[in-house]
């Protein structure tokens, strides 16, 4: 049987609040996500990325309505932030902060490959002027802020779209050169790639994306709904002709609401050829039932801003009892330091230079390990087999942030310490954890 994951398992989603979500957004991700934050044994972090909305949009008003917007039909959508911490991202400074220590291990030749960035490039260069004109300096940085969202809550995965993947392996670059200069204080993430997960045409056939202005809202009124499906390119044939399902945007659409047996009905129809405007009616109702409960909610919330304002302060409140600790040890690792403290800490650094570490290798049998070593160099802790690093990294961040209480949970992955081992574990991650805090 394969190892069991350490629990929890923290996974993180960011949405930059630069527009307004729209049924792509809806099946692609927001559907998907709240329905995976209620899963036992995960600990989610839902996000609005509003400094990210500045690198593209410099409408005040706009980047406030999209925030409203974004927050409510995420809670709309059943988000629960009690269960799940749920905060906008401009109120947690940590992430600026996290952001620069960031910024100084990160090559700028990794920026330079960043596709966002280059696309923008290439296209100045195709038109014959400078490569970087227009190019702002935060479209630049936007990889490390982003790796600072991540890094900051040591998430293990995070869902993205495939456009996304580079820079999650970003981010695991800049968590692993911190950790190597530093100490292991970073989990490196994973990309989460779902394939199930539907890719939605817009109202003419294409992805439906806020840049091809092919969107259907999310939560427009009734009426405005049924008028945007009605405008959903089709071919011309006429009532009674069979129609193909295939290419069809308004079948694709249908398909991403309805179950497998609606969905043969609806087949079956396009064989017998059902006419346009009743297929179109018959999507819109679909969809209609499926989000017409919610967007009640979401006119609601609409209504009490004030009230969505206190449930993000609060988020943000959860998300700092989390990064501001963090932050002061990485502050501590760099060697922001209190001054005061450093005299002290020196004398007794003369006396105990070494500190306990952890090793993670591989072993012959291609299975990855770790060991808890002491001072000395002798193993206090070892790990039996992991098929991934990833899986052993989690293993020791929960001992790192739990010490001695992880050892229960850690059981079935670690050969048995005896009792008096146990607590020379329990004390060498104390020590450890002394040491990177302040
Ligand atoms: N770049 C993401 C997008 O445009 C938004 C984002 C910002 C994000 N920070 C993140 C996503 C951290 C996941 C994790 O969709």
């Amino acid at each position: 049987m394969a190892t069991p994951t350490p629990s929890p398992l923290r996974v993180l989603t960011g949405i930059t609040t630069s527009g307004t979500p729209h049924l792509g957004n809806y099946v692609g991700s927001i559907r998907h996500s709240v329905r995976q934050s209620v899963a036992p044994g995960v600990e989610t972090f839902f996000f609005l990325a509003d400094y990210h909305a500045l690198i593209k949009v410099n409408e005040p008003a706009l980047v406030q309505r999209s925030t409203l917007e974004i927050a409510a039909s995420w809670l709309a959508c059943g988000l629960d932030p009690e269960r799940v911490t749920f905060y906008r991202q401009s109120d947690i400074p940590e992430i600026p902060e996290l952001t620069w220590f960031l910024t100084c291990v990160t090559g700028k030749g990794l920026l330079n490959r960043a596709h966002a960035y280059k696309a923008s490039v290439d296209k100045n260069v195709a038109k014959g002027e400078d490569p970087d004109a227009d190019v702002s300096a935060g479209l630049f940085m936007y990889p490390v802020l982003m790796g600072a969202d991540i890094l900051m809550f040591n998430a293990h995965q995070v869902p993205v779209g495939r456009d996304q993947i580079q820079h999650i392996e970003m981010a695991r670059d800049m968590g692993q050169h911190f950790n190597h200069l530093y100490g292991d204080h970073f989990t490196l993430p994973e990309a989460l790639i779902d394939d199930a997960v539907a890719t939605l045409p817009g109202l003419d056939g294409r992805k439906m994306s806020k840049s091809y202005g092919n969107t259907i809202p999310l939560f427009a009124p009734r009426a405005q709904l049924q008028k945007q499906i009605a405008s959903i390119v089709t071919d011309s044939r006429a009532p009674g002709e069979p129609k193909d399902t295939e290419g069809s945007a308004l079948f694709q659409i249908y398909q991403a609401f309805a179950d497998a047996e609606e969905t043969a009905a609806l087949r079956r129809a396009f064989a017998e050829g059902i006419g346009w405007g009743d297929a179109k009616q018959l999507l819109f109702e679909r969809i209609d039932r499926e989000i017409a409960p919610m967007r009640e909610r979401y006119e609601a919330l609409l209504k009490d801003p004030a009230r969505i304002e206190q449930t993000l302060l609060a988020g943000a409140a959860k998300a700092r009892r989390l990064a501001q600790p963090f932050m002061g040890r990485l502050r501590h690792a760099v060697g922001l330091r209190d001054l005061g403290a450093q005299q002290q800490a020196g004398a007794r650094k003369a006396a105990k230079v070494a500190r306990p570490s952890f090793k993670q290798y591989r072993e012959r049998d291609g299975q990855f390990y770790f060991k808890l070593l002491d001072a000395r160099g002798e193993t206090l802790l070892q790990s039996l087999a992991f098929a991934s690093p990833q899986e052993a990294g989690r293993a020791i961040a929960l001992l790192q942030q739990q010490r001695g209480a992880a050892l229960a949970t850690l059981a079935a992955q670690l050969e048995t310490p005896s009792a008096e081992q146990s607590h020379a574990v329990a004390e060498a991650l104390d020590v450890m954890a002394e040491g990177a805090g302040k």
